[in-house]
């Protein structure tokens, strides 16, 4: 069903923002770290017009769902959490926002570590600023988006997400500093393309999942050492004085930021994909936010030829792998990886891929 057949009206504004795909840098963003996503094809669409009564409606195509709230109503679950996250914390920001019918479809893939939340929220917020004229730039679009993820979502995440999401393309890796916001748009290593393949384990960070628990492990790791955040540490050595486990998150974090720093001194594929390897073990064994289906699924696209490196990406406990893979080569590497993954009864799928 379309925006007419749902609110019997044309829509007046549309926007949409793309889902993005995290190169290295993962779980650095909130300690201030480094990170090098780049955006996916796939997008979310809003579709917004005034709502004749008093209340919101929002309405999901992808899950056939209709949500009817009024302003003073308590925040809705599931994807209406975010789109009226959007207007509240714009009132909060001091803007009157009218009673909108909301029109939403998303072809981001969910629980894919592919930034389907970040996208609704760029997205919906472009949607408000286009339809009320709104003085807000790229960046406070994001930083907005995030405060929706925190205070809405219950997920305690970075800036990453939303910033990829307002200002990153897919033919070049945004270099962003998530401490003072500083950036650059990079091109990507020379003979290289992007890959990404779907371990078909879902993952879910919300409230409650290892991801809030991993960032306050890296917090009192910082605060043990002495430092505002991990960010300030370069020497992953420093970590020995840490109890076991707080030395392995900060090791991961440590280390993972040098790699981002190694990277983006225009290093070659080769050693780029040896980068995003380490990067995965380091997820793997230090941070813990993998699991069994998603090591294998980067230990089978590691070991194909044409692929300079790969590993898990975005929040973890579940998702995508996205891999380096010569240009030209991604579809002929994603039969041949799927196969094997496949066979040993998992639900692969190619989520990315310029070939096909
Ligand atoms: C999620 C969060 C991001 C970032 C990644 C891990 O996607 O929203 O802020 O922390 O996990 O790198």
């Amino acid at each position: 069903m379309n925006f007419q057949e749902i609110f019997g009206q044309e829509p007046t504004i549309e926007a949409s923002a793309p889902g993005r795909v995290n190169l290295l840098g993962e779980h650095t963003d909130y300690n201030d770290g480094f990170v090098l996503p780049t955006t996916i094809p796939q997008r979310t669409t809003v579709q917004l017009g005034l709502s004749g009564d008093k209340q919101h409606h929002f309405y999901s195509e992808n899950l056939d769902e209709r949500v009817t709230i009024s302003q003073s109503d308590p925040t809705p679950s599931g994807f209406a959490s975010y789109v009226f996250g959007c207007i509240r914390l714009l009132e909060k920001e001091g803007y009157t926002i009218p009673a909108v019918n909301v029109y939403v479809n998303s072809f981001v893939p969910m629980g894919c570590g592919l930034s389907s939340s970040a996208a609704l929220e760029v997205a919906m917020l472009r949607a408000l600023r286009e339809l009320l004229n709104l003085p807000l730039d790229d960046v406070r679009l994001a930083q907005i988006g995030q405060q929706v993820e925190i205070q809405y979502a219950g997920l305690n995440c970075g800036i990453m997400d939303q910033m990829a999401s307002s200002l990153a393309s897919t033919d070049s890796m945004l270099f962003l500093d998530t401490r003072t916001l500083e950036r650059r748009v990079l091109p990507f290593p020379a003979g290289a393309e992007i890959l990404v393949i779907d371990s078909g384990v879902h993952h879910e960070l919300a409230a409650g999942s290892g991801y809030n628990q991993r960032r306050a492990e890296c917090e009192e790791a910082a605060h043990l050492l002495g430092v505002k955040a991990l960010r300030d540490i370069t020497d992953p050595q420093v970590t020995e004085s840490l109890p076991e486990l707080l030395a392995q998150r900060a090791r991961h974090v440590i280390t993972e930021d040098n790699r981002v720093l190694e990277a983006v001194e225009g290093v070659s594929a080769q050693r780029f994909g040896e980068l995003m390897n380490a990067s995965h073990t380091s997820q793997r064994d230090d941070y813990e936010v993998s699991v069994p289906a998603v090591d294998s699924l980067a230990a089978i696209l590691q070991e194909t030829p044409g692929v300079f490196g790969a590993r898990l990406t975005g929040g973890g406990f579940g998702g995508a792998c996205v891999a380096l893979v010569e240009t030209g080569k991604g579809a002929e590497i994603a039969k041949n990886v799927l196969e094997h993954y496949n066979s040993a009864g998992h639900t692969g799928r190619v989520l990315v891929c310029p070939e096909l």
